[in-house]
Order: structure tokens, then sequence, then C-alpha cells
């Protein structure tokens, strides 16, 4: 585990005001969370009741974006930035079922999300996993720091689920994608999701989390999502809601408020 340079604003482990990855946890059924992010996740789930089956979906995308790339585009190697608490189907438990020497690196600024980094640092014994505490505008830091891990010569995927709403400005989120892939060869990768603006539920459930919640979100159009796949090959189906990016059979197809995409670095 390693600590790279300090955030501009880092979250603290303060239990009374209520923190994203605490949030999310709680809308994934989850028990890393505390009264503070109980109360205003289930406001958010009052304003927009669908929300803790959007966060189960998109965690499913995860899952099957982590899955394709490892088995399908034959990726060994994954930076997972913005990694959440633990929960069921972490990257490295989804990449390494799929190809055992997967190794990864993941990164978080949150302090409860380091706490937990243990049970993240399982592996399997040909692969590995590492945990870097740092916020994600530190790219050059944090890539100094994972080529511990990763080798930067071979292709790496880029997971940056459900981070880049954290920034609002469309500049700063791609300059922050081309931090990190300026570093990496052709034929890697980025795989992400985020809320976007398409019903007037998210906008308020979204409103109800920046008046309290730390840090804030902020809601994309899928075609702001697809800008910050500029430089990249979109692999099929391009930008869609979650549940639309390659299902599983049977599963659910219905438009959510989360959209995303995987492209390759040409
Ligand atoms: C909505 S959660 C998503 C977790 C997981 N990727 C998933 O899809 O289930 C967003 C995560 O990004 C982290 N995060 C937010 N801003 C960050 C920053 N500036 N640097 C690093 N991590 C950040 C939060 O701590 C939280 O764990």
């Amino acid at each position: 585990m390693s600590v790279v340079a300090e955030s501009p604003d880092p979250p603290k482990l303060d239990t009374t005001v209520p923190q994203t990855a605490r949030i999310w946890n709680h809308l994934l059924g989850g028990k890393d969370n505390f009264e503070v992010d109980r109360a205003v996740g289930d406001q958010i789930i009052e304003a927009m009741p669908h929300l803790a089956r959007n966060a189960r979906l998109s965690r499913a995308y995860l899952a099957r974006a982590v899955r394709w790339l490892a088995a399908e585009a034959g990726l060994r190697q994954f930076l997972d930035i913005g990694t959440g608490l633990p929960t069921a189907d972490n990257t490295h438990e989804v990449a390494q079922a799929a190809a055992p020497d997967a190794r990864i690196v993941y990164v978080d600024n949150d302090p409860l999300v380091l706490a937990h980094a243990r049970a993240l640092l399982t592996s399997s014994p040909q692969g590995a996993t590492e945990y870097i505490d740092a916020d994600m505008r530190n790219t050059a830091a944090i890539v100094k720091e994972a080529k511990n891990t990763i080798d930067f010569d071979k292709p790496v995927a880029l997971i940056m689920m459900g981070i880049l709403g954290h920034i609002e400005d469309d500049a700063e989120a791609k300059s922050i994608i081309d931090g990190f892939l300026q570093h990496m060869p052709s034929g890697s990768y980025l795989a992400m999701y985020d809320g976007s603006d398409t019903s007037p539920e998210v906008t308020e459930a979204v409103r109800i989390w920046n008046i309290s919640a730390n840090p804030k979100y902020h809601l994309r159009s899928p075609e702001r999502i697809e800008a910050l796949f500029a430089d990249l090959e979109l692999v099929e189906p391009g930008v869609v809601s979650v549940p639309r990016w390659k299902p599983d059979t049977g599963a659910t197809t219905e438009e959510i408020d989360q959209y995303c995409a995987v492209g390759r670095k040409p």
C-alpha cells in the first residue's frame, strides 16, 4: 500500500459529513457506512427510488467490462481509479477469475477505502494487487507508483467507474484521462461509466447528494461522455446505458441514467 502526493481537498474520516464512497456502499447494500451516509442515501432513494438498482446495474457493468477486457481483449494489467469500498465482484476478483496472472492497481482517496484496502489486496498466486491512496488528479505520481506493479510498456486497462462525475469540467476530466493514457501503449483501454443527465429524477437525486456529500457529483449527457473518448476507438456497442453494454443472456436491457463505454487506444 502506498500514498502519493496530497489531494487538494482530501476526504477526512469524518462521520458527520456524508461521503461519496460510503453513500455508494449504502446504495449497493453494503455495511461500510455511517448514519449520515444512510440518511443522505435514503433521501436520494426517495427522490429516485430506483437508484439503488442503478448502482447494482452499474456494478454489474463493471464486472462485464473487466471480464471482457481480460477474457476477450487479452488485457493482463488494470489500473482502477476510484475503487470504492470492497463489495462483491471487485476488479481483481473478476479479472483474475478470467486471467489468474492479472495484475491490478487500485487507487482511491477516501480514508475508509484505505482502511478496507486489505480486503482488496488478496490476489491469485500468479497475479498481484496493489493499493495507492491518491487523488486521481495526481496522474504522474500515480503512474510512477503503479510502475512497481504494472509494466507500462504493455497494454493497460484504465478503469474509471463512477469517478469522472466528480470532475465538473470536461476539459479537466479529459486531461486526467490523457494524463494516464499518455503513459500507456497502443492497445490499452479506457472503461468507464458515470451518471447521465437523462431524467429529471436523477438531476434531483444529484442535487440532494450535492447539498451535503463530499466530493460533489456532476451529471454529463451521453454526448459529453462520448467526447471523453475522442482519441479512442469505441468498442461495440459504443456509448450506451450500462445495461446495454454486452448484456448477459436474459439480463435487463432497460435504459437507466448511467452511461458507459469502453475505448481502445489506437
Ligand atoms: C461512486 S464510487 C464508485 C466506486 C466503484 N468504482 C464502482 O463503480 O462501484 C466513486 C469512488 O471514487 C472515489 N473518488 C472520488 N473522487 C476521487 C478523487 N479525486 N481521487 C480518487 N478517488 C476519488 C470515491 O472515494 C469513491 O470510492
